[in-house]
């Protein structure tokens, strides 16, 4: 009779556990369709018109250093010797079609938006990580990449992902500095500071971890005033870039996030759908950062500041998979593909998929190596007539 008891308590208990995710999924679905009032994609609308000029061949672009600094798209291992965080994938099956197959740190089936970056502007294919204890001083002169996988902006991400912090890369930046003029001397740190670029991509986990995750954020502040906290931090990291000496810097702004498939998972219900306030976050970081670059710009003499919008060609992408060759965009590469990311992602998981290039993501936050290869070559066509 007790165990009978037992049972049907623990019934009630899941009963009631379904009904309140039920009703916080409900909630979230209204709430996000009553301010979002179906602008799904096209926010800010999409740009028509006549293309940008036609700017001089890329080829004729003479770029001595590429530099990276922000999260996980960018970074080629800096987070490999912290030993407290889970944001690592320095390990199988990450890795397995990087070149021999290594798993570097980078968090993808191989490269990433960075190595393709630096490729695209003829600097190099791979581009080293600053930490990376087998750095030789050639590489520095060609530019490294700061950024560490869970960072973000605003200040408590990188603290709940115990990471380095934007901050702590620019300290990292200054350093290499004196290394670069303790090379090659100050003259020529000077034109390599100057004519190189520097390239940001932030804010992805300000919002998942710290605003809507670990961090509870949502709790303090609306998605209005949290992405203008974004924001201002973005501005003062790009204005400290400036202060280092560095003329161009490109900033990168967030993807539609509720898309990525760990998201899907836990909001999108069973149709897998994208998760709505994600996605009007992320588009609210996004006008709100390049007013932000427009502003600073204008204060900046001599700088040349890009905000370059990933959020259109990313979703151009999730609507027409086909044309780009994709056959699955909901779910990741690696074991099931629903949650599976750093440590859940590792040489025990059972299986990856047959057939990775098919796949839009790796993990269920990461973008495969093909989807990179596509996304960056997309910006960079874009984009390349507004660098001196
Ligand atoms: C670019 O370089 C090519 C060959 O090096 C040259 O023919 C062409 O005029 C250059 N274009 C510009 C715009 O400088
Ligand atoms: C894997 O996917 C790519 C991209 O869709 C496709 O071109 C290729 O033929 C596929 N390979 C196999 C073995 O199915």
């Amino acid at each position: 009779m007790k165990q009978y008891w037992l049972i049907y308590s623990r019934l009630i208990g899941c009963v009631f556990i379904l009904l309140s995710s039920f009703c916080i999924f409900f909630t979230t679905v209204t709430h996000s369709e009553v301010i979002h009032h179906q602008r799904i994609w096209s926010w800010p609308p999409p740009e028509s018109g006549p293309g940008p000029p036609p700017g001089p061949s890329p080829q004729n672009k003479t770029t001595p250093a590429v530099l990276f600094f922000g999260d996980s798209i960018l970074d080629t291992g800096n987070n490999n010797d912290l030993l407290t965080t889970e944001m690592k994938c320095d390990f199988r099956p990450y890795g397995m079609n990087f070149p021999s197959g290594v798993a570097t740190g980078r968090f993808s089936d191989g490269k990433v938006a960075s190595d393709y970056i630096s490729e695209l502007f003829g600097v190099k294919s791979i581009v080293p990580a600053y930490l990376d204890p087998k750095i030789q001083p050639e590489d520095l002169l060609t530019g490294v990449s700061f950024a560490s996988g869970g960072s973000g902006y605003y200040h408590m991400t990188p603290k709940i992902s115990r990471v380095w912090s934007m901050l702590k890369q620019l300290t990292w930046f200054q350093q290499y500095i004196e290394r670069v003029k303790r090379l090659v001397g100050q003259e020529k740190t000077d034109h390599l500071l100057t004519k190189g670029l520097a390239v940001v991509v932030a804010g992805s986990n300000d919002l998942f971890i710290t605003y809507y995750g670990q961090g509870a954020q949502w709790l303090i502040y609306d998605v209005d005033h949290f992405t203008s906290m974004m924001a201002t931090s973005a501005a003062s990291f790009v204005m400290q870039l400036y202060g280092y000496g560095v003329k161009q810097i490109a900033v990168i702004g967030t993807p539609p996030l509720g898309c990525v498939p760990s998201q899907r998972t836990v909001k999108g219900g069973l149709p897998r759908n994208c998760a709505q306030d994600l996605n009007y976050a992320s588009q609210l970081f996004n006008a709100k950062l390049s007013i932000a670059l427009d502003q600073l710009a204008k204060t900046l003499p001599n700088s040349n500041l890009i905000y370059i919008d990933i959020y259109s060609p990313f979703s151009q992408i999730i609507e027409n998979p086909q044309d780009y060759g994709f056959e699955e965009i909901k779910k990741g590469c690696c074991g099931t593909g629903l949650l599976e990311v750093g440590p859940l992602c590792n040489r025990f998981t059972p299986f990856v998929c047959s057939n990775v290039s098919s796949y839009l993501f790796w993990d269920s936050f990461h973008p495969t190596q093909r989807f990179y290869k596509i996304l960056v070559k997309l910006l960079f066509d874009k984009y390349i007539h507004r660098l001196d």
